[in-house]
């Protein structure tokens, strides 16, 4: 028996002397049993690499990265969900209303310019499918639709005078009938650039 207390404490020695107490600090790396994802091939911010020609592991963000935050200066994506307000819903005091909101920053001849670039791009994305490149309705899939009884509307039949700006801006936002919502796929500015180009549209069929 006594040589079974003496054999477990020189083995309680053996193993503290090898592998230490725990929270010690060494010199050496620890031995790793399971190295699980200690060591990746990363960068680490504020740190050296030798991967980039300048040796240096952070980087720029590219031309063209949209900040998150509203203080950046650069107007950040906004979805606008939950807010209210004219650029938001469309609405004025809750009565759908006509014109660009001033939050589109139009002041010079070029910003409308790119808005409606812009809008002709992503009516070309999302709606021309339906609605047509012209916006008459005759798009690929408003043609099949059509076979099955489910008319695509010919957006030029909308006008400004009966159905406002906002209105349109709502139906891009909501979707109507089986027509559906673009609130979470297209940012409110992209969305007023399609009321633009929608504008654009019915003035060039006229
Ligand atoms: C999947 C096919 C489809 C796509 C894509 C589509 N629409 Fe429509 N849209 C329809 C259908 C169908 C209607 C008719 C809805 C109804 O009256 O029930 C409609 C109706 C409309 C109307 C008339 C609303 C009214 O008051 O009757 C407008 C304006 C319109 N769409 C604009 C757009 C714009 C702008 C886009 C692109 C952001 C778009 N649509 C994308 C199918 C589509």
């Amino acid at each position: 028996m006594k040589y079974f207390f003496l054999s477990l404490l020189a083995l309680a020695l053996l193993v503290v002397g090898v592998f230490g107490f725990r929270g010690d600090k060494f010199s050496q790396a620890p031995i790793e049993v399971f190295p699980d994802m200690d060591h990746q091939d990363k960068v680490l911010a504020q740190s050296a690499s030798g991967f980039f020609e300048d040796g240096m592991g952070s980087r720029r963000p590219v031309l063209g990265t949209v900040p998150k935050s509203a203080d950046s200066g650069v107007m950040p994506l906004e979805f606008g969900a939950g807010r209210s307000g004219y650029y938001f819903d469309g609405k004025f005091e809750g009565t759908f209303g006509n014109g660009m909101p001033t939050e589109l920053k139009l002041e010079k001849n070029a910003d409308a310019v790119g808005l409606l670039a812009r809008g002709k791009d992503m009516f070309g994305v999302h709606c021309a499918i339906c609605h047509g490149k012209a916006g008459d309705g005759k798009g690929v899939v408003g043609h099949h639709l059509g076979k099955v009884g489910v008319a695509v509307s010919n957006i030029h039949s909308f006008p400004q005078e009966t159905h406002p700006d906002g209105y349109i801006y709502q139906v891009i936002s909501d979707g109507k009938g089986l027509m559906g919502g673009y609130k979470h796929n297209l940012p409110v500015r992209d969305r007023w650039a399609i009321v633009a180009y929608v504008r654009a549209l019915q003035a060039s069929a006229k």
